[in-house]
Order: C-alpha cells, then sequence, then structure tokens
C-alpha cells in the first residue's frame, strides 16, 4: 500500500517552471498536487487525470482545500498572488524574482508578519546546486583563509531563450531584464558566500536589443568588511556561461557551468586551487570535481516541506534573502546615473 501524502499543493502559473515543479512535487514523498492554474487556460474549470484546473487563481484559492501553493508566475502577478495566498492561510513557495521591484517584495513581507505560522519561501534554487554547497563549506571550513574578492559572469545569448514567452522584454511586466531574470541568482550566490554588500559601481545597457529592459549589466561592489564582487548579467553571451572565481586569501574555488533542463551551460564543475606562496603560482595544486546530476529542484522542494513538517525557519530563499537580493539588483540599477533617470529608479537604501 503507498503511504498518504501529507501535504495538499496547487500551482499557481502552469507555464515552463510550473510544469517543471510539477514534476519535481510527483517525485516528492510528502507533497501531492491536487489543483493547477493558468490564465492561458480554455475554461473556468475542468477536471482532467484527478487534476482541478483554474483559470482564476482567487476560485482555486477558495475551491480547494489546500496546505501550500507554488508560484511560478510572471513578475507582474507574483506578489498579488502570495499576498492573497497568505491570507488564504497557505503556505508560499514562490518562484524568483519575488516581483518587479522592492516594493512588491517590502508589501509582501508586511503581509507575511501577520502569519507567523505560515512558511514563505523563495526559488532561488541555485544555492541548492552540488557545487555551490561544497563551496559553501570549503569557505565555511576557513582553509582558504577569507574571501577577497568574486568574479561571476552569468550568461545567455538572447533575452528569450528555448521558446519562452516574450514578457522577459517587457518592462511592465518583468520588471527589468537580464540582471533581474537570470543575473539575481548570481548576486544571491555572491550574497551567500561573502554577505551583504553596500557599495555599488554599476553600468547598465539595453543597446543591443533595445528593449526597454537591460542586456547587460556590469558592476563592481564592496562588503562593510572589504570583500569585492564583479558581474557581468548578460544577454548577448553568445555561447551560454556560468563563471564564478571566488578569491580567498590561501587559494581560491572556481565553479563552472551550472546544470540546467537546457544543458547549455556546460556541466557543473568545482575547481579547488590551493595557494603556495614559496612558489610562483604558476601550477598551484588543483583538484576538480565534477556534478553529473541537478538535484538542486528536489532539494528545494524538500527543505521547503521540512520547513513546515518541523517548523524550521526559511535556511535559504527566506523573504529576507529575497528582499535583499532584490535591493542589489536595484543597487546596480540605481548606480547607472543615465538608467537611473530613464526608467526612474527610486534609491534602493541599504
Ligand atoms: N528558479 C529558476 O531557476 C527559474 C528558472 C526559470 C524561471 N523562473 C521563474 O519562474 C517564473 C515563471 O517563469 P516561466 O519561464 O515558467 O514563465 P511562463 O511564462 O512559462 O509561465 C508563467 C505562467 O503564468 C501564467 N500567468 C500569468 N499571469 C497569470 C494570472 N493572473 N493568472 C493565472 N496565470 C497567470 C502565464 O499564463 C504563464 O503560463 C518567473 O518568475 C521566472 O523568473 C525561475
Amino acid at each position: 500500500m503507498t503511504k498518504k501524502k501529507i501535504y495538499k499543493a496547487a500551482i499557481a502559473g502552469f507555464g515552463i517552471v510550473g510544469k517543471r515543479r510539477y514534476e519535481c512535487i510527483q517525485a516528492n514523498k510528502n507533497v501531492e498536487v491536487i489543483g493547477v492554474c493558468d490564465k492561458k487556460f480554455k475554461k473556468e474549470f475542468m477536471r482532467k487525470n484527478n487534476l482541478n484546473y483554474y483559470k482564476n487563481y482567487k476560485k482555486m484559492f477558495e475551491n480547494e482545500n489546500i496546505d501550500l501553493v507554488i508560484i511560478c508566475m510572471t513578475n507582474d502577478i507574483a506578489p498579488e498572488v502570495t499576498i492573497q495566498a497568505l491570507r488564504n492561510n497557505l503556505h508560499v513557495f514562490c518562484e524568483k524574482p519575488p516581483g518587479r521591484n522592492l516594493k512588491d517584495i517590502e508589501l509582501v513581507i508586511r503581509e507575511e508578519k501577520k502569519y507567523p505560522n505560515l512558511k514563505l519561501m523563495y526559488g532561488f534554487n541555485h544555492r541548492y546546486h552540488e557545487s555551490v554547497q561544497s563551496a559553501l563549506k570549503i569557505i565555511k571550513s576557513k582553509r582558504l583563509g577569507k574571501i577577497i574578492n568574486m568574479r561571476g559572469v552569468y550568461g545567455k545569448s538572447k533575452l528569450i531563450t528555448f521558446n519562452q514567452p516574450t514578457w522577459r522584454t517587457k518592462r511592465k511586466i518583468a520588471g527589468g531584464g537580464v540582471l533581474l531574470d537570470q543575473g539575481i541568482h548570481m548576486l544571491d550566490l555572491m550574497r551567500y558566500f561573502g554577505g551583504e554588500f553596500i557599495e555599488v559601481k554599476s553600468f547598465i545597457s539595453n543597446s543591443h536589443w533595445g528593449f526597454d529592459v537591460e542586456d547587460n549589466a556590469y558592476a563592481i561592489m564592496k562588503t562593510k568588511d572589504n570583500k569585492f564582487a564583479m558581474i557581468n548579467s548578460s544577454a548577448t553571451q553568445w555561447r551560454h556561461l556560468f563563471n564564478l572565481d571566488i578569491n580567498l586569501s590561501k587559494g581560491s574555488i572556481i565553479l563552472s557551468g551550472i546544470l540546467s533542463s537546457s544543458k547549455s551551460y556546460g556541466s557543473e564543475k568545482l575547481t579547488l586551487i590551493e595557494a603556495n606562496p614559496r612558489k610562483d603560482n604558476t601550477t598551484p595544486k588543483e583538484k576538480v570535481f565534477r556534478y553529473n546530476e541537478d538535484k538542486s529542484w528536489d532539494k528545494e522542494l524538500q527543505s521547503f516541506v521540512n520547513s513546515i513538517k518541523y517548523n524550521k525557519i526559511i535556511q535559504n530563499g527566506s523573504s529576507y534573502d529575497a528582499l535583499q537580493s532584490m535591493r542589489l539588483v536595484y543597487k546596480v540599477y540605481w548606480d547607472d546615473k543615465i538608467w537611473r533617470k530613464k526608467f526612474k529608479i527610486k534609491s534602493p537604501g541599504n
């Protein structure tokens, strides 16, 4: 006899990621999806293969007896649906970014505070990649000393890749371009490894694709304790690239490639380099670790479920993480005076 799953879930937004999350939940032993909603559905309601399909998310929240919702919608609507879900007494897992701007996540957090028994987690799934987890372990062990600087490139060849819908090119829906959509993962990892960045210098550009969102962001950032980080988030990276160099006082960690459904960022690798101060470091001691399976989505989901099951605080992807990563995105936008003026970007504060 198969064991009954303990949590009933719904998925709000059944596009590319919504379907991926659905598959991921199928493999989870604690959660069962009983409803999905998407405005693209033709009928207001339909039941098929033991699943209830709704066009309107509010109807789904009203009619379904669920414990949690996974929100995989466009950035314009995700904060509103998160707030409605909390008001319906649901635990919420929402995709990154948490909205189009800082105000969006601030409003969500204000609402979240009214429901201390509910869990709210954001989908910064890169934190759950094996190479990232291993890097964090090495950094925390202090065997390579302290972080001096980080250099990260995360780039794809267009704003819309792999037959994705076009909303990512529209400021009104997306709120921003490649930095908000993809670069936010790299910024989040830099925060994860290095802490909060208080000073930012940047240039933002949309000159290649010409949409009203950025196709490149370049930034140099500094933490309070003088760790430096550079990022290029790009939608003109013709060969897709994920690369993060972390240089510490006694060595380096290089993360290159990241496993994804498209496989276009290459296989995932961690290179561990140990400095030898007595030699010119042309041939430092190196070890390469390769990871061949992307378990990040499953691990992330299980971590959300565990936080509900055992009433634990959200470890990775809390609303605070979402706020701070969003704030960093907006610090990068804001420092470019031309960009700031053109799109009336408000000061993100510290
Ligand atoms: N964690 C990751 O690595 C990762 C990867 C890709 C995308 N994402 C995030 O996932 C989210 C969804 O991205 P996607 O690629 O699946 O986009 P998508 O366009 O394929 O899916 C979004 C869906 O939301 C639906 N929707 C929009 N407004 C709605 C409303 N008012 N009511 C009901 N349905 C509505 C759309 O019809 C669409 O089907 C985005 O926030 C994106 O940033 C995260």
